[in-house]
């Protein structure tokens, strides 16, 4: 049982996430309105945890049983099958205990009841049977209840894949109650979120119990991991598919993604899956395709897992807080960027360009004569950099001259192209010259951005944005250094 609870450990790094982007978006604020009862300041702060808890325990209960139908032989017969279906159980429970938190916390931030008042039988009765918000927590219930007992006793295949079909349907449930269920008609938006949150939950929760797996029972390691990873890769094309879908179907115009913090959220996810994607193609080709190496390979499994499974706890954050938040109304006029939005385009997702083709060299990677000639002066290209981000999302020059939303089509591609030649002239160079000067240069251009807006996003945004790009700085400073310090490129420098 301990050992269930403690698998999947490294995604409750999400719950930090999560926290700091909630006081970001000021939804930790209680509204009041004069005469009327305000929601709790307790339930504000725990229903995010709660659905936090409950998307971890259901990505790993549908994991579990998934796992459990591609493990090899008799299912009945396995001591891996068995250990499977015990962790089935363990996590069938902890979703079933955080749907109960959830229900009284959702009842009291609707009627703006304390919790203590929600408890009472009468009222989360009639809220489950009356209400349709409660009718989806109610088959959520029985189903998970369902999961909960058949898990000790299923024997056959078909039986699992009933339980599978079973644990999908209950976690993609919520899809109905999300922004596409708001809008009725919407059902688009509820079908690709449902799609989305059931191949989420069959990728991360599959990893969460691969590795544990693997860890208790390496001899499975040449079955299951060519087997999962085939299903990782068609659960990262649905997840991005359904994903971009059900933004497109909130969001529609282009300026409404740099522009609005749901955008931004939604920007954030899109490069936080590039690092999964990037991380995935790691796994297979020195994992996977490496498994005879036996000890050795399981040893990088486990540090890439662990890594993984920090990013798709925070990628779980950025969803529960897209959800908290809901659409927030963007700079649609003016065609103008958040600052958040200008570090995604010009530096989070450049460096994972540069970072995902490492087998040819930054300077071949930018192909034209004199932007390699560009890329040879590092200096030039952080100033190039910093003036085109001020040019483009401060002073707006674009969408002044094209209107909203070609100015922030244009003005994004030009983002990512300052910031492609910057990356890929600083990843290829012993020198630090051109870290260190946007790492000076970012947060005043952050400031003239915030300035020059029509509407200015706060001192907390602010914070959050410059604080993630020097973290991100100082990661390439702290990498660059343990390289430049490693006998393989000293020895490489003095022989060239
Ligand atoms: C291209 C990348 C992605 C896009 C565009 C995207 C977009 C979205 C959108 C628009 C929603 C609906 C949020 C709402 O209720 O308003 C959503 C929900 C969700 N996403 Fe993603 N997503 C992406 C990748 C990911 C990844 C990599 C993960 C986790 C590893 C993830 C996990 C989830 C979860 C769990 C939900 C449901 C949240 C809830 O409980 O309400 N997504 N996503």
């Amino acid at each position: 049982m301990n050992s269930g609870l403690r698998i999947g450990a490294r995604l409750w790094w999400g719950v930090p996430v999560l926290l700091v982007l909630l006081w970001t978006a000021g939804a930790f604020a209680v509204e009041v309105f004069p005469g009327l009862a305000s929601t709790p300041l307790v339930t504000v702060w725990l229903i995010p945890v709660a659905h936090f808890t409950r998307d971890i325990a259901a990505a790993i209960t549908v994991g579990a049983i998934v796992i459990g139908l591609i493990l090899p032989g008799p299912v009945s017969g396995g001591t891996a099958y068995r250990q499977v279906l015990r962790w089935a159980t363990t996590w069938a429970l902890i979703w079933l205990v955080s749907l109960a938190a959830l229900l009284i916390l959702t009842i009291s931030d609707i009627f703006a009841a304390s919790p203590v008042a929600a408890l009472r039988p009468n009222i989360w009765w009639s809220f489950l049977v009356d209400v349709s918000i409660g009718r989806v927590f109610l088959y959520q219930f029985a189903a998970v209840a369902i999961i909960a007992m058949s898990c000790t006793f299923v024997r056959s295949r078909s039986g699992g894949w009933v339980t599978a079909i079973i644990a999908l349907s209950a976690a993609a449930a919520p899809s109905v109650l999300g922004h596409g269920g708001v809008h009725a008609a919407n059902v688009s938006a509820s079908i690709s979120l449902g799609i989305h949150i059931a191949a989420i939950s069959i990728w991360v929760g599959g990893l969460v119990v691969v590795v544990a797996l693997l860890m208790i029972e390496p001899n499975l390691s040449s079955i299951i991991l060519p087997r999962f990873s085939f299903i990782a890769l068609w659960c990262v094309i649905f997840v991005a598919e359904s994903g971009l879908l059900n933004s497109a179907l909130h969001l529609g115009d282009p300026s409404q993604f740099v522009g609005s913090f749901y955008g931004v959220l939604v920007l954030t996810k899109v490069v936080l899956l590039g690092v999964l994607v990037r991380f995935g193609w790691l796994q297979r080709s020195k994992v996977v395709a490496r498994i005879n190496d036996g000890q050795q390979s399981r040893a990088r499994l486990a540090r890439y897992a662990a890594l993984e499974l920090v990013v798709m706890g925070a990628a779980i954050a950025v969803s529960v807080t897209l959800s908290r938040i809901g659409l927030t109304p963007a700079r649609t006029t003016t065609g103008e960027f958040l600052p958040p939005a200008t570090v995604l385009l010009a530096i989070a997702l450049p460096l994972l360009l540069v970072w995902s083709f490492p087998q040819r060299s930054p300077r071949h990677l930018l192909g034209r004569r004199w932007l390699v000639w560009l890329g040879g002066f590092q200096q030039l290209a952080a100033v190039l950099l910093l003036v085109v981000v001020a040019e483009v999302a401060g002073v707006g020059i674009l969408g002044t001259l094209l209107g909203p939303e070609l100015g922030v089509l244009l003005g994004s591609l030009l983002l990512l192209a300052a910031g492609y030649i910057w990356a890929a002239s600083v990843v290829g160079s012993q020198s630090m010259a051109g870290i260190v000067i946007v790492m000076l240069g970012w947060p005043p251009v952050m400031w003239l951005i915030d300035l020059l807006a029509t509407d200015p996003v706060g001192w907390k945004t602010m914070v959050l944005t410059i604080a993630v790009t020097e973290a991100l700085l100082v990661m390439m400073w702290l990498r660059r250094s343990s390289r430049a310090g490693s006998p393989e490129v000293t020895s490489s420098a003095v022989a060239g």
